[in-house]
């Protein structure tokens, strides 16, 4: 049975199933089981070699892709296509046995040991002569296999560690810096070394920002986070080059996870064919489909307009939370749906059987422990025909209601020590801000800052503390020439470097704001402040108050208790052909949804609990509705149009059971 997937194309004719597959884990003729078992789940896709150094090349410059190929060609004689995986997350021993230079040192000089994984620095010459070589061999040997149909580089770049102080990043770090500054002057100037007398000669007197006793520089920190990004980025395009000259043609991805902070994905983003992401939401938090969405929402953004995968999630639980949630009946299916409203054509998981040694081995997978008498299994291959019948999905794309501007150098400067509240974090700020479009069923996409942005009816824009003159130039002509925006307080405070914008905050977008920010005052954890709305309103608001001179804006609501009374809390300002919202301070959730859902532009409401994602394809319009809660919910759609999940005509209204999902098919009236 042959693949229909023509090799060197994304996106796949088809929806990926499958997942990560570990046969060196496993005897050979287990590996005749997983195959036959994988066909009967409708498995179509399998990960394979993701671990798999030390089977690949057992002793240095020994190599063995026999075992390998004898899995790829077992898989192909079943139609089952392959990302193939290069295997640098996880050196053999032998490396770091006989090179302990290689392996990543702490900030407090402590150095890893192997014994699990991702126990390299990513700077080490010896680490990547050694990556380099095992994945030229690899793509040698194996890339023209006729079951590969993508390159899965390495796993989950930087997870483990995320930056490196050992001496030889050290080094490379002033190379960084020479080449971003040229003269130490310039340094000194960007870091404000003249302050605390940190003031350089010479880059050879820089350090990485290792352990000190106490506040280390700011700018040196956010330095090493760009060039940490930059160092593990070099890693991958150096693989992907590699790849790239042995089998042109052929899709190369790497595994991201979600919002994670170490890596700048629009950078990465750009620098692969296609992105996949790794997701595993706690069944236990309520919040888990939200943050999901917005997840899924991030992947779809950093690589706008190319549909992605997501690469891992599991069927029923984690093995690393401190008690593991098991998902519920129905959950795997419709985390899976999230996935697919939100522009996904791949739906894999980590990882194919369950391990019965190592560290994973209480990790669900899609054959568990107990074979296909486990609970799990009916849902997998009840997953895997339902997915079969669905391939339309994937020349469908999702159309967005509202843009959320979101940079990493603005997460990693906002996130820095010694700020006037260490309650403002990002991922806090981001949820807060994209609650009321969950709420409201607007889907957004994540904007960088100094992009085009005309395209958007409505621009959020939570805490861009770190802002750079491009951005703000973005930003503002988006709003002159007619755009919304929402600015939320702590924007515009620092420019790259993280030097203060004087002459109060909000910098080169104060102008916009529609008032003066003179000051601001944190709020304890938990302290509440009171508003008064101009229209008659209270509400209350948390974390911080900016103290705001009134100017050209109109004052939508005041502080209406504590020492800050009276003054300005959030003002509606017109700018050129469009208007900002400004907000100085963290508003409660009910206020949030009152402010932004009139500006969201008609969206037709949800029952609480439901999510309600459109993709279009050209005039056909597919309605994804996902019950999210546990009792079951009637759901107010158009009449017209058919559920492709059970084939039933929509009527005027669709009782979605718990957990359950319909994919209504719309075309216009012929
Ligand atoms: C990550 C890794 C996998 C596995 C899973 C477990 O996503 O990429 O190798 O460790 O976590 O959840």
């Amino acid at each position: 049975m042959a693949s229909s997937w023509v090799r060197g194309s994304w996106p796949p004719p088809h929806i990926l199933y499958g997942g990560d597959y570990n046969p060196e884990q496993w005897p050979p003729e287990v590996w005749r089981e997983d195959v036959k078992l994988m066909t009967e789940a409708g498995v179509n896709l399998a990960t394979v070699g993701v671990f798999s150094w030390s089977w690949l090349e057992p002793a240095p410059g020994e190599f063995d892709f026999g075992w390998l190929r004898e899995v790829l060609d077992l898989l192909h004689s079943s139609g089952i296509d392959v990302a193939l995986a290069t295997p640098t997350a996880s050196p053999p021993p032998w490396l770091s046995a006989s090179h302990p230079e290689v392996l990543p040192v702490t900030a407090a000089g402590v150095r890893f040991s192997h014994g699990s994984r991702q126990h390299f620095c990513v700077h080490s010459p010896v680490y990547r002569r050694h990556a380099l070589r095992i994945v030229d061999r690899l793509a040698r040997e194996l890339g023209d296999h006729p079951a590969v149909r993508l390159w899965h580089l390495h796993n989950e770049y930087a997870c483990h560690v995320p930056a490196c102080y050992c001496d030889v990043s050290a080094a490379a770090f002033r190379d960084w810096l020479r080449h971003r500054y040229g003269t130490p002057d310039a340094l000194n100037e960007a870091w404000g070394a003249a302050f605390w007398s940190q003031r350089y000669r010479d880059f050879a007197e820089v350090l990485p920002p290792r352990v000190t006793p106490t506040h280390p520089n700011p700018a040196q920190q956010l330095d090493y986070q760009r060039f940490m990004n930059d160092s593990y980025l070099a890693e991958f395009t150096d693989e992907r080059d590699l790849v790239r000259a042995v089998t042109p043609g052929l899709p190369v991805t790497t595994n991201f996870m979600g919002f994670f902070k170490p890596l700048d994905y629009f950078q990465w983003a750009a620098a692969e064919d296609l992105c996949c992401t790794d997701n595993y939401p706690d069944p236990a938090d309520p919040a888990s489909p939200m943050l999901t969405a917005m997840h899924y929402d991030l992947i779809r953004s950093v690589k706008k307009g190319t549909p992605w995968t997501v690469m891992e999630q599991t069927t029923l639980r984690v093995n690393w939370r401190p008690v593991n949630a098991a998902k519920p009946p129905g959950e795997m299916r419709k985390g899976s749906y999230q996935a697919l409203a939100r522009d996904a054509v791949g739906l894999l998981f980590f990882q194919w059987r369950a391990a019965r040694a190592g560290a994973e081995k209480f990790h669900s997978a899609l054959l568990p422990h107990s074979g296909t008498a486990a609970p799990a299994w009916a849902e997998v291959t009840g997953l895997g025909a339902e997915l079969q019948t669905l391939p339309e999905l994937n020349a469908s794309r999702v159309a967005s209601a509202a843009a959320i501007a979101f940079s990493w150098p603005n997460w990693w400067a906002l996130e820095l020590g010694s700020k006037p509240s260490a309650e403002i974090q990002m991922l806090s700020q981001l949820r807060w801000m994209y609650r009321p479009l969950w709420e409201a069923a607007a889907t957004a996409d994540f904007v960088r800052p100094d992009e085009d942005l005309s395209g958007y009816p409505l621009l959020l824009v939570p805490s861009l503390y770190l802002l750079t003159e491009a951005e703000a130039t973005c930003i503002s002509s988006y709003v002159r020439s007619g755009g919304t925006a929402v600015l939320s307080f702590w924007t515009g405070i620092v420019n790259e470097s993280e030097q203060v914008y004087l002459g109060g905050y909000g910098g080169p977008l104060r102008e916009l704001f529609g008032g003066a920010v003179l000051d601001v005052a944190p709020l304890q954890p938990g302290e509440t402040v009171e508003l008064a709305w101009a229209d008659g309103r209270r509400s209350s608001a948390t974390h911080w108050q900016d103290i705001i001179e009134p100017g050209a804006g109109q004052v939508l609501a005041r502080y209406a208790s504590g020492p800050w009374a009276g003054r300005p809390a959030v003002l509606e300002h017109r700018y050129g052909d469009g208007r900002v919202i400004y907000l100085g301070t963290r508003l409660d959730q009910a206020a949030m949804r009152d402010l932004i859902a009139p500006l969201l532009g008609g969206q037709p409401p949800v029952p609480s609990g439901v999510e309600r994602v459109l993709r279009t394809a050209g005039p056909v319009t597919y309605e994804f509705l996902l019950n999210h809660t546990g009792t079951p919910v009637p759901v107010p759609t158009a009449p017209g149009g058919t559920d492709l999940l059970t084939g039933t005509e929509a009527g005027e209204h669709l009782n979605l059971p718990p957990a359950g999902v319909a994919i209504i098919r719309r075309e216009p009236a012929s």
